[in-house]
């Protein structure tokens, strides 16, 4: 039995004192249903874990090197002084705007796993690639590269949240079918590569466009293990009624 996992994602949103907030107003309402947490940018990180009872905290990205001249980057060390467990990974965002490739989030997740922080990979096709019939292509291609090379104990730990980019902040949420197709896709393509044991426990994620009045029936998909929330994850009451849908 996998037990399901929603995680917020803030994008570049919030200050400390709007972090605190946030906490104050959801921490305490986080049910035994699911793991909960929030990705939070790296200025808001200390706050958000030290405020953090019952939610996970995640970085939104880091970097794979130990340390060195990568201006403007943050390390794994950094992370683990301030507590963090947690990192999402080659978010389309990532891809889009700063040219991130599988073979950087392939570093990025060993480097993480190694430490002790769990990645949270995602992956997912553009609009192009959706209305061209490349989805299954570009998808297992995605899970294959970020994944290459790690071990299978640790393929189980982590969670792949498939994203078509096209339902990010859009409003246009993927189909209940095409979300868990694609999910179990995804679960698929790490059978291939790991074994069915392996995907077996990895948990997947959805995320575009998932809000209080939709997550329940993704939820209800046998491949869907979870959301990964951007928009709905800003406002306290609108997480509240994520969690109350579980
Ligand atoms: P959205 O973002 O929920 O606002 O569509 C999802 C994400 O980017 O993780």
């Amino acid at each position: 039995m996998r037990k399901p996992i929603i995680f917020g994602n803030w994008k570049m949103n919030k200050t400390n004192a709007q972090a605190q907030v946030f906490f104050d107003g959801v921490d305490a309402f986080a049910n035994d249903k699911a793991d909960y947490g929030v990705a939070v940018p790296f200025t808001a990180l200390a706050t958000s874990v030290n405020a953090a009872k019952n939610l996970h905290v995640a970085a939104e990205n880091v970097h794979w090197a130990a340390n060195g001249a990568y201006t403007g980057e943050i390390s794994i060390e950094m992370l683990q002084e301030i507590g963090v467990k947690w990192v999402v990974l080659g978010h389309s965002e990532r891809r889009q705007y700063f040219n991130e490739t599988d073979a950087d989030v392939n570093k990025k997740a060993a480097v993480a796993i190694e430490a002790g922080i769990t990645p949270i990979v995602c992956v997912g096709e553009t609009l192009f690639e959706f209305e061209a019939d490349k989805t299954e292509e570009v998808v297992r291609k995605q899970v294959a590269g970020c994944l290459s090379g790690l071990k299978g104990d640790d393929v189980a730990n982590l969670v792949i949240a498939y994203e078509p980019v096209w339902a990010i902040g859009t409003g246009k949420s993927a189909t209940v079918e095409i979300a868990q197709n694609t999910c179990a896709l995804v679960r698929d393509e790490v059978r291939n590569l790991f074994g069915g044991d392996v995907a077996d426990k990895v948990r997947v994620q959805y995320g575009g466009s998932v809000k209080p009045d939709n997550i329940a029936e993704y939820m209800s998909q046998e491949d869907i293990d979870g959301a990964l929330i951007g928009g709905a994850s800003l406002e306290v009451d609108s997480f509240k009624a994520i969690i109350d849908a579980m």
